[in-house]
C-alpha cells in the first residue's frame, strides 16, 4: 500500500502553535503504531498572502486536491482586515472548501466529563452530551449570488443571497442520515421555512429523503432559532442536527459552549468519495485564530489534535487508532492538565499549548 499524504496547513495567529503539537502526535503514530503519511506543508491565509499576495496559491490548491487529507490550523488575523475582500485570509479556506466540494461539515460536541463543570451550563445540562452537527459547508448565503456591495439610491447596500438547489440539500441530508444510523438514529434538521423560501425547500427535501431512503430514522425539523434555545436548554434531546452553512456555523459555536471551549471542537468537511472509496477530506479545528492570545503559547491544542484523530478515522480507516487519541485527550482532562481556557478560577495554573502536547503524549505513551 502506498503511503497516505497528509497536506499540513498551519496558517495564521494560534494555527501554527496548535499544529505544532499535531505534528509531534503523528511522529509518535510514526515511530509507536507504524502510521506514516507522506507530509507536506504549505501556506493559507494570512501567511500565504504575506508570501504570495493571495490567500490560496494555486499550487497549494491542485496540492489540497491530490492529497489523501488536508489538516488545517486556523486562518485570519487584525492585521488583515483592511484588505480587499478577495485577498483576505478567510478567502483561502472558503476556496479550499469550495472547489475541493467538501460539502458536509461534521462539527461533534462531546462533553468530556471532566469539563461538565466547565460550561457555562448546569453540569447536568452537559454531561455525557455527544451531538453531531452535520453543516452544509458549499453553498447558501456563503456563496449565492448576487452578491456584493452597490450603490443604490445615493446610498451603499450590501447584499447576499441564501441560495440552495434540492441536489445540495438532497446530498448533505443523506450524510446526516448516514452518521445518523451509526449512531443514536436521530436527525433534527434547523432552518427558517417560517420566512424563507430556501428554508421550504430545505424541509421539503430533507423530508422527501429521509421518506424514501431513511424511514428508519427519527427525523424532527425545527426553527433555527428555537435550535439554538433548544442547545442551551436541553442539548441532550438532540443526536445529529442537520443545518445550513450560516446556520451551521452559529450553532456550533453555541454547542462549543456545551463543551466547555472553543479550544476543544474539531471537525471534519467531507466531499464526495475518491478512486479510493474514501471522501475528499479537509480537518479543521472550529475555532479561529485567537489574536487576542497568539505568540503566547497558551492556546489549547485539543481542537486541532482530535481534528486529526477524526482523519484518522474518516479518512485513513484508522478508527482504533482514533479512538486511542481521543482517549488520550480524555485521560489528560480528567487528571487536571488544563489550557488557559478551561480555566475555572484565578488560583489555578495553566498549562501551554506544548504542556498539552506533553501531557496527551504521555498518555499515549500509557495506552500502550
Ligand atoms: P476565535 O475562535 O479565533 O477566538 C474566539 C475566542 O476563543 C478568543 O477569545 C480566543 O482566544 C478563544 N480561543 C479560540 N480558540 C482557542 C484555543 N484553541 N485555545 C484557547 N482559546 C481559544 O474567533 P474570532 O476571535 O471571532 O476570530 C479571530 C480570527 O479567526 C478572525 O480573523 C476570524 O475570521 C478567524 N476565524 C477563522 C476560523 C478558521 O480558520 N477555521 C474559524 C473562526 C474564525
Ligand atoms: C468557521 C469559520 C469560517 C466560517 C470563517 C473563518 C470563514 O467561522 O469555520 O466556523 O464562517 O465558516
Ligand atoms: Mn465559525
Amino acid at each position: 500500500m502506498t503511503t497516505p499524504s497528509l497536506l499540513i496547513l498551519p496558517g495564521d495567529g494560534i494555527g501554527p502553535e496548535v499544529m505544532a503539537e499535531v505534528r509531534r502526535i503523528i511522529d509518535w503514530f510514526g515511530a509507536r503504531r507504524g502510521l506514516t503519511f507522506d507530509i507536506t506543508e504549505d501556506l493559507v491565509g494570512g501567511a500565504a498572502y504575506d508570501a504570495h499576495g493571495v490567500p490560496l496559491a494555486d499550487a497549494t490548491m491542485a496540492r489540497a486536491q491530490q492529497a489523501d487529507a488536508v489538516l488545517l490550523g486556523a486562518v485570519g488575523g487584525p492585521q488583515y482586515d483592511t484588505l480587499d475582500f478577495s485577498l483576505k485570509p478567510e478567502r483561502g479556506l472558503l476556496r479550499l472548501r469550495k472547489e475541493m466540494d467538501l460539502f458536509a461539515n461534521l462539527r461533534p460536541a462531546q462533553c468530556f466529563d471532566a469539563l461538565a463543570d466547565f460550561s457555562s451550563l448546569k453540569r447536568d445540562v452537559v454531561a455525557g452530551l455527544d451531538i453531531m452537527i452535520v453543516r452544509e459547508l458549499t453553498s447558501g448565503v456563503y456563496f449565492g449570488q448576487p452578491r456584493g456591495i452597490v450603490e443604490e439610491g445615493g446610498q451603499r447596500v450590501g447584499i447576499n443571497t441564501q441560495r440552495y438547489t434540492e441536489a445540495e440539500i438532497d446530498r448533505v441530508a443523506r450524510a446526516a442520515f448516514e452518521l445518523a444510523r451509526k449512531r443514536n438514529g436521530k436527525v433534527c434538521s434547523m432552518e427558517k421555512a417560517n420566512v424563507m423560501e430556501s428554508g421550504i425547500l430545505w424541509r421539503d427535501v430533507v423530508q422527501a429523503v429521509h421518506d424514501a431512503d431513511y424511514p428508519d430514522i427519527d427525523l424532527s425539523h425545527m426553527y433555527a432559532d428555537a435550535g439554538g434555545m433548544q442547545l442551551c436548554r436541553w442539548p441532550k434531546q438532540f443526536d445529529v442536527i442537520l443545518t445550513d452553512n450560516l446556520f451551521g456555523d452559529l450553532l456550533s459555536d453555541v454547542a462549543a459552549m456545551l463543551t466547555g471551549s472553543l479550544g476543544m471542537l474539531p471537525s471534519a468537511s467531507l466531499g464526495a468519495p475518491m478512486e479510493n472509496g474514501r471522501p475528499k477530506a479537509m480537518y479543521e479545528p472550529v475555532h479561529g485564530s485567537a489574536p487576542d492570545i497568539a505568540g503566547q503559547g497558551k492556546a489549547n491544542p485539543c481542537a486541532c489534535v482530535l481534528s486529526f484523530a477524526m482523519a484518522l478515522r474518516y479518512s485513513f480507516d484508522q478508527g482504533a487508532e482514533a479512538s486511542r487519541l481521543e482517549k488520550a485527550v480524555e485521560k489528560v482532562l480528567a487528571e487536571g492538565v488544563r489550557t488557559v481556557d478551561l480555566m475555572q478560577s484565578e488560583g489555578e495554573s495553566p498549562t501551554s499549548t506544548q504542556g498539552m502536547g506533553d501531557a496527551i503524549l504521555a498518555a499515549l505513551d500509557a495506552s500502550l
